[in-house]
């Protein structure tokens, strides 16, 4: 897998998502054991950014990273990122709500240190600006954490460039995470061109569009109810099969090329900038190495330009 910077280190350009291997995405099996053996496989191609957060499950996927890591000799490879600021809900349906409070945050990254078995974490991201903590706190608290030696370098998530020119004034922004795919385009008018201008990385999340992009999914009967995703609009009932159609768009493509429509959908994220790192999710071997092999997936300019000109999905990303 080739590479990119990412705070001061080498990081493959496809990392992994571990997210769906414990929370939010319920279809399909869950099962540990594999999940452990994807998280080795990408550490073996070189995809070596290792993407969770404490809310995931709440807390047990970064157990679950926790325990790959501690068995395997490549640990020293990973590049561990995780993120904490978000709770988990306390009632089905509900979303994960922000707490910024400084003291919140010292104590989450203590607790993510020892779930990931780290003395210090690679990346740690503030997961959501709280409306109702001044940036300058929250940010601060987690500059205090690199200052102290926990953290190496950190990160904002879902952020705009006015919260990045603030964050960045106190500690530099090494990375950003926000959601980007051919169906949330959003970063490449003003984040991404920010981070290539202030050297910061930016991790593409959910470039197969939370797995629409892939082909994978042609009914909405595939998501559970305890899927996250049946409760986003692009995923409600009208919208889903409009946006099958721009899929199906994207599949033609994909087979003109000798790819898959996951491997196009990542090879166009890759496109957007030599500072992008995507983190496709999965907990499955065999998608995984589907995945991998769009980092050398070269797509010609006239490819771009269809892919560009696809169209836009129908209802809101979230
Ligand atoms: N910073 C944030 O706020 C934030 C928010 C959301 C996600 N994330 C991070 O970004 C990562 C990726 O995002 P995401 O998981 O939401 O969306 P995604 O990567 O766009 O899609 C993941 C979905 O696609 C499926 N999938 C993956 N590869 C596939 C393939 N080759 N063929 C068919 N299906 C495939 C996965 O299935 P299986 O799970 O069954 O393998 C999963 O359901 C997450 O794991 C998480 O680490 C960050």
């Amino acid at each position: 897998v080739r590479t990119t910077t990412l705070g001061g280190a080498k990081a493959g350009v496809i990392g992994l998502g571990c997210m769906s291997m414990s929370f939010a995405y319920t279809t399909g099996r869950r099962d540990d054991r594999e999940a452990v053996a994807v998280i080795h496989a990408a550490l073996e191609a070189g995809a070596n950014l290792i993407d969770t957060a404490d809310v995931y499950g709440p807390f047990a996927n970064e157990c679950l990273v926790g325990r790959a890591l501690a068995t395997t000799e490549l640990a020293a490879s990973a590049l561990v990122a995780t993120k904490v600021g978000l709770l988990a809900p306390t009632r089905d349906g509900q979303d994960p709500r922000p707490d910024g409070r400084p003291d919140h945050l010292r104590a989450a990254v203590a607790a993510s240190l020892r779930r990931l078995g780290l003395d210090c974490l690679d990346i740690c991201f503030l997961h959501r600006v709280d409306p109702a903590v001044p940036l300058a706190e929250s940010w601060g608290a987690l500059a205090e954490a690199v200052a102290a030696g926990l953290v190496r370098w950190i990160g904002l998530s879902e952020v705009t460039v006015a919260q990045l020119d603030l964050a960045h004034r106190i500690h530099p922004v090494a990375v950003v995470e926000n959601e980007l795919s051919l169906f949330s385009r959003g970063p490449l008018a003003d984040v991404a061109p920010w981070c290539a201008a202030h050297g910061a990385g930016l991790i593409a999340y959910a470039p197969l569009g939370r797995g629409m992009l892939t082909g994978h999914y042609r009914s909405r009967e595939l998501f559970g109810a305890g899927d996250r995703r049946a409760r986003l609009p692009r995923f409600a009932a009208g919208a889903f099969e409009r946006n099958l159609a721009i899929v199906g768009r994207l599949g033609d493509i994909a087979r003109r090329h000798g790819a898959t429509p996951a491997q196009v959908a990542l090879a166009w994220v890759l496109a957007q900038g030599d500072h992008i790192v995507a983190i496709p999710g999965t907990k499955r071997l065999a998608f995984l190495a589907e995945n991998l092999a769009a980092a050398g997936l070269g797509l010609p300019p006239s490819c771009l330009l269809e892919l560009d000109s696809l169209g836009e999905p129908v209802g809101a990303r979230k």
